[in-house]
């Protein structure tokens, strides 16, 4: 059957280069004859018929720089098991959806998420929704994708941060500490602190000890180096310990994460004898204009994204294996976390320069 209405939707946390998936499908099907129709707030633009709008080439224009998404997400854990109220009474939330994809009309969905979205984009497969998924997220812990558009974005407004935390560092001789998002993988934290030449990089992978980061940075000062740059990744967690909460899960709330740059930075100061600050870069680091490179490969994503609707390839999530882009079977991703292997590359030059990990 030729495809000739397709929905789109972003859910999840946002990150740069959403719209440019959204303008890289939306111009790639107008281009192959297809319909294409934005729904709003990712999988409950699904409950009426009302809440969505078709996009032309007109409509996307302009929005390749632009962060956030035209569309909307919310981020609210997996509602498709409950009742939801609707326009036409309670419901359950997940026959709904499938329900109103089949009024509208809809031949197939692209869904732009992070594991969460993708995981209840897997359920609606299996319920009958043909879905093309893309990976979303500045975490970049989705398998089977080397990259994910938003990364590259978060990574470098985080090492601009971190040098201008180094100057400021350098003239007062304080310890720095940075808190990076990164929930349960450090790859942010990894790469912007070796772009930015930290001495301690913490991340939720190699649980760690304070008083083996308090000793590396205690040694740079015996040798003239009288300041240190430590960057925390929100999910780093001391050996023995747990993870730092701002608000624990609730209702279909994941936890919030934060706080542990608060705590490394008072108990480096009581270990170090040192003065020391803190800073939480937070949702700074979803905002702003995606990078070239977060640009180039969101739009690569949309485009893939249609290929596949095409050719009829449904099931699948479009991925980076450079120099391609590839499909995999939405079941291998669902439920897994891609962590920064104890043994990859940039981890072990990290340390070969002596960076810490507090291990
Ligand atoms: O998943 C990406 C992420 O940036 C995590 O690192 C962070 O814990 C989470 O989003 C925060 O999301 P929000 O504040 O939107 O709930």
């Amino acid at each position: 059957m030729a495809v000739k209405r397709i929905g789109i939707l972003t859910g999840g946390g946002d990150a740069p280069g959403l719209n440019a998936v959204i303008r890289a499908v939306v111009k790639s099907a107008f281009n192959a004859g297809i319909t294409c129709l934005g729904i709003e707030d990712s999988f409950d633009g699904l409950l009426e018929t009302d809440r969505s709008r078709e996009l032309t080439p007109r409509d996307v224009t302009g929005i390749l720089r632009l962060g956030g998404t035209i569309l909307g997400t919310i981020n609210t854990g997996d509602p498709s098991a409950g009742l939801v109220a609707t326009s036409e009474g309670p419901r359950v939330y997940s026959e709904r959806v499938v329900e109103i994809f089949h009024r509208m009309g809809l031949d197939a969905l692209v869904v732009i998420g992070g594991d969460g979205t993708l995981g209840i984009a897997h359920h609606f497969g299996k319920a009958g929704i043909p879905i093309v998924g893309v990976p979303k997220t500045i975490d970049n812990d989705i398998v089977g994708t080397v990259n994910c558009f938003g990364f590259d974005t978060a990574v470098s407004f985080a090492t601009d941060a971190i040098d201008r935390l180094h100057t400021t560092a350098e003239a007062h001789r304080r310890i720095l500490v940075v808190e990076v998002m990164g929930r349960d993988a450090g790859w942010i934290a990894l790469w912007a602190g070796v772009a930015g030449g930290a001495d301690a990089i913490l991340i939720p992978e190699i649980p760690f000890d304070i008083c083996l980061v308090a000793e590396r940075l205690k040694e740079r000062d015996k040798w003239g180096a009288k300041f240190s740059i430590v960057v925390a990744a929100e999910g780093a967690f001391p050996k023995g310990g747990s993870q730092s909460l701002i608000e624990a899960a609730h209702d279909a709330q994941l936890e919030r994460l934060g706080g542990i740059g608060a705590k490394v930075c008072e108990a480096l100061a009581r270990e170090t004898g040192k003065q020391t600050r803190s800073v939480v870069l937070g949702h700074l680091q979803r905002g702003g204009a995606p990078t070239s490179f977060d640009r180039v490969l969101a739009t690569r994503f949309g485009a893939q994204a249609v290929e596949f609707i095409r050719r009829g390839q449904f099931g699948v999530m479009v991925a980076s294996a450079p120099p391609d882009i590839v499909g995999r079977p939405l079941e291998e991703i669902v439920g897994k976390t891609k962590t920064v292997p104890l043994d990859s590359d940039l981890l072990l030059t990290a340390r070969a320069l002596g960076v810490t990990f507090g291990d």
